[in-house]
């Protein structure tokens, strides 16, 4: 007896799901060889992209059939490939390339720590460490790929933010904002540019601004921007009513989001606001959403201590630290980022009545 339609469609997903790392694998090696850089605009046949990267002709064009499969490349005709949509992503020269985001994803180190999913799973705790013999921030900044590759794709993903961030929030209704953990500055001048009444503080540890008076610069806005290095961990700066945490908290557990909401909450004023911008994982998983935001869920627990929050999550987290969250908004997709606003609120702490 045949099996059913359905029967045949959950096998053909299961099958998916288990060949997944080899498709990763073949993206990778994609990122990895350039291959996206040597077609360029043109069709060409394996045999000439083997040619051009100096690869084997005959298992280059195996490479190029998969990545065909798997929508990197089409098959315009027998034996000739172009670049999909898709595939341009990975082009090096694209100012919204995503070329180093999968090359840090796709990293080793990061597949290493993966395998030992299971580890996690029955320990309850991260494996980067136990695989790598250091944290994942000191293993970046001491290997040579990945102290390139993870600030650029910091820097992709933001900037995909960045465009959406400055129309998604009446930021003109604040005087001075604070990006909190702001990295290299790229949201924050975002922000500015499209906002000519706001000024800025950026605060991040001191190797993270190193670039910041650069991209502030280009920006036009860095004469309304002041840089501070800083721990978070240690403290924020006072002197802004909007304080903004963009893919903070989710690198952080429960008692270092804590200690940074805290940081805020200390020099926020009454009128002042909080601005959250991380995934919130709704509170039962939903189809609809891109996988992505729960497998990097699991992602922030193998390299460290962080993770996703739902709502409610975020709400105790927030009062915990003395605010009260008064709405989220989710950003327009593929970002799957929500804006999570949150007022000073005393009546948490009778200490601070
Ligand atoms: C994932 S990045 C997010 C950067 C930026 N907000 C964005 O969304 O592009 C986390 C940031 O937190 C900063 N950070 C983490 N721990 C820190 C600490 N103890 N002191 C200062 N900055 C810290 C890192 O330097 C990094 O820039």
């Amino acid at each position: 007896m045949g099996i059913s339609m359905t029967e045949a469609q959950d096998r053909q997903r299961l099958f998916e799901l288990v060949f997944g790392h080899m498709a990763t694998q073949t993206v990778a090696t994609a990122a990895r060889l350039k291959l996206i850089d040597a077609f360029g605009d043109e069709e060409r046949s394996g045999a000439e992209i083997a040619d051009a990267i100096g690869t084997d002709p005959a298992v280059t064009t195996q490479l190029c059939r998969a990545l065909a499969a798997l929508g990197i490349l089409a098959e315009v005709k027998s034996g000739q490939f172009r670049v999909t949509g898709t595939g341009a992503l990975l082009r090096t020269d694209r100012t919204d390339s995503l070329h180093s985001f999968a090359r840090v994803f796709t990293d080793p180190a990061i597949q290493a720590t993966w395998r030992e999913l299971d580890t996690a799973v029955r320990t309850g705790k991260s494996t980067f460490d136990t695989v790598h013999g250091t944290t994942f921030f000191q293993y970046v900044a001491g290997d040579p790929e990945l102290s390139t590759f993870f600030p650029a794709a910091l820097g992709q993903s933001a900037a995909q933010t960045a465009a959406a961030l400055p129309g998604s929030y009446d930021f003109a209704a604040f005087g001075t904002v604070a990006d909190i953990g702001g990295g290299s500055g790229t949201v924050l001048a975002a922000i500015l540019a499209a906002h000519p009444g706001l000024r800025g503080i950026l605060y991040d540890a001191a190797p993270a601004v190193a670039r910041a008076a650069e991209t502030l610069a280009a920006a036009g806005v860095a004469d309304r921007c002041t840089v501070i290095p800083g721990d978070i961990g240690a403290g924020a700066p006072a002197g802004a009513d909007l304080y903004l945490l963009k893919n903070v908290l989710h690198y952080a557990d429960d008692e270092r989001a804590g200690t940074v909401l805290g940081n805020v909450r200390r020099v926020v004023p009454p009128h002042g606001r909080l601005l959250i911008v991380d995934p919130a994982l709704p509170e039962t998983v939903d189809g609809s959403l891109p996988d992505s935001m729960y497998l990097s869920d699991l992602h922030m627990r193998l390299i460290g201590a962080g993770r996703g929050r739902t709502q409610a999550e975020f709400e105790s987290l927030c009062v915990r630290a003395g605010f009260t969250v008064k709405g989220l908004t989710l950003l327009p997709p593929p970002i799957a980022f929500s804006l999570i606003e949150a007022v000073p609120d005393d009546s948490h702490d009778p200490g601070r009545r």
